[in-house]
């Protein structure tokens, strides 16, 4: 499907040698002052990128136009479900920062000023990539994970999807407790300093332990989980310009971890034990065990969230905003990218609407991306190929 404005962009792995491409540039410059009348003329701003873009390889964004740019990001997100308040994203423009100190403090501000009272969506954007030049970077996948450490037995304690990662920074002298919720370090990685390890102040980590509405013994399964979901290592696009480090949070959905880091076998794998609880006969498939372990589960997360005051939705409810913005979207003239495969949540599927449709499949930028490198840093505390920086 070809939409006026907007490219057809392959996910092609990003050239962090290559010059702001000038065309993304104007692409998106057009855009973001199309949807702000108040920014004035886009002409004038246009002559002047051309020109910084052809003398230094890429350009600044103003204040504003970083501010669309990384809602505009978000609202291109095809995998997001939670697109509808893409308007009230708070940009924080963080691009002078440069010593990993500096960066671990803003850090540290960013997961207050998302988790203070209520959640609220916040990007902080750090220093963009200049062509050809090593940037700052952090290594981790979320700003809070929990780690993973194999025991002898080889089970996991913890979060399996961050046992090589844990090992890797216990490599880097780090000591974890050793329990199921053990909040990992931050890895920030600057041109200058290499790799830093920081640990994160209490008071940043907002957490809400599980329980049930009607089985007590829920809550001696021992699990918590953090309240603010903030992705650190997707780089975000912006008319030709790359932001290598641009960590974003959102409030969580109830399934996300009732769903799948609680319940997915190679997560935390609750389930047999949850229905075990229950008394449910385990004995064949058919008696859908598992099924109705789900769901008690999916009570207790959303139960405990509300019961600790911190914003989290369910998935009919958010399903329902979602096809909300969809027509919003399409009364503003704009396609709506989307990944069913994404979208629709992982359990109840057909009870919500976003289970009966299909969705256009476009890459439009600006957009969050997840590099090749980026991901294996996440996954594996290393990088798979020592002398490529
Ligand atoms: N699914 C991820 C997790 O369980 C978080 C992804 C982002 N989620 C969000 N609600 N913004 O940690």
């Amino acid at each position: 499907m070809f939409v006026p404005g907007y490219r057809d962009h392959p996910t092609e792995p990003w050239d962090p040698h290559a010059p702001a491409d000038p065309g993304e540039a104007e692409d998106f410059l057009r855009r973001c002052y199309t949807e702000n009348p108040r920014l004035g003329p886009v002409e004038p701003r246009l002559a002047i990128v051309r020109a910084q873009i052809a003398a230094t390889g890429t350009y600044m964004h103003t204040p504003d136009e970083l501010a669309h740019g990384a809602r505009m990001a978000w609202r291109n997100s095809s995998r997001c479900v939670g697109r509808l308040y893409w308007r009230s994203l708070m940009v924080l423009d963080r691009r002078r920062a440069r010593t990993a100190d500096e960066i671990y403090s803003l850090l540290v501000q960013h997961l207050h000023t998302a988790g203070n009272g209520t959640i609220r969506p916040v990007i902080s954007v750090f220093a963009p990539a200049q062509p050809g030049q090593p940037y700052a970077r952090v290594w981790n996948e979320q700003l809070i994970r929990y780690a993973g450490y194999r025991t002898e037995d080889g089970r996991v304690v913890g979060d399996p999807r961050l046992e090589s990662f844990t090992r890797s920074i216990r490599g880097f002298g780090w000591q974890g407790k050793g329990e199921a919720f053990d909040v990992l370090p931050l890895v920030i990685e600057t041109p200058a300093e290499g790799i830093r390890l920081y640990e994160l102040p209490e008071r940043a980590i907002r957490e809400v332990p599980i329980g049930h509405p009607d089985h007590p013994w829920f809550a001696e399964l021992g699990l918590r989980w953090h309240a603010v979901p903030a992705i650190a290592n997707m780089r975000l696009s912006i008319g030709g310009v790359h932001y290598p480090l641009a960590p974003f949070n959102g409030w969580y959905l109830g399934t996300e971890l009732g769903a799948r880091n609680f319940a997915d076998a190679d997560r935390y794998d609750m389930l047999p034990e949850i229905a075990a609880r229950l008394g449910l006969d385990r004995s064949r498939e058919s008696t859908l065990w598992r099924d109705r372990a789900l769901v008690e589960l999916n009570r207790a997360v959303l139960h405990s969230f509300e019961q600790a005051g911190v914003k989290m939705s369910d998935h009919h409810t958010e399903s329902r905003r979602f096809m909300t913005h969809l027509r919003n979207e399409e009364k503003a003239g704009r396609p709506v990218p989307a990944d069913w495969t994404w979208i629709v949540p992982p359990m109840s599927a057909s009870l919500t609407p976003v289970f009966h449709r299909y969705y256009d499949e476009l890459d439009l930028r600006p957009n969050f991306y997840l590099d090749t490198e980026a991901a294996t840093l996440a996954r594996d505390g290393i990088r798979s190929c020592p002398h490529h920086r």
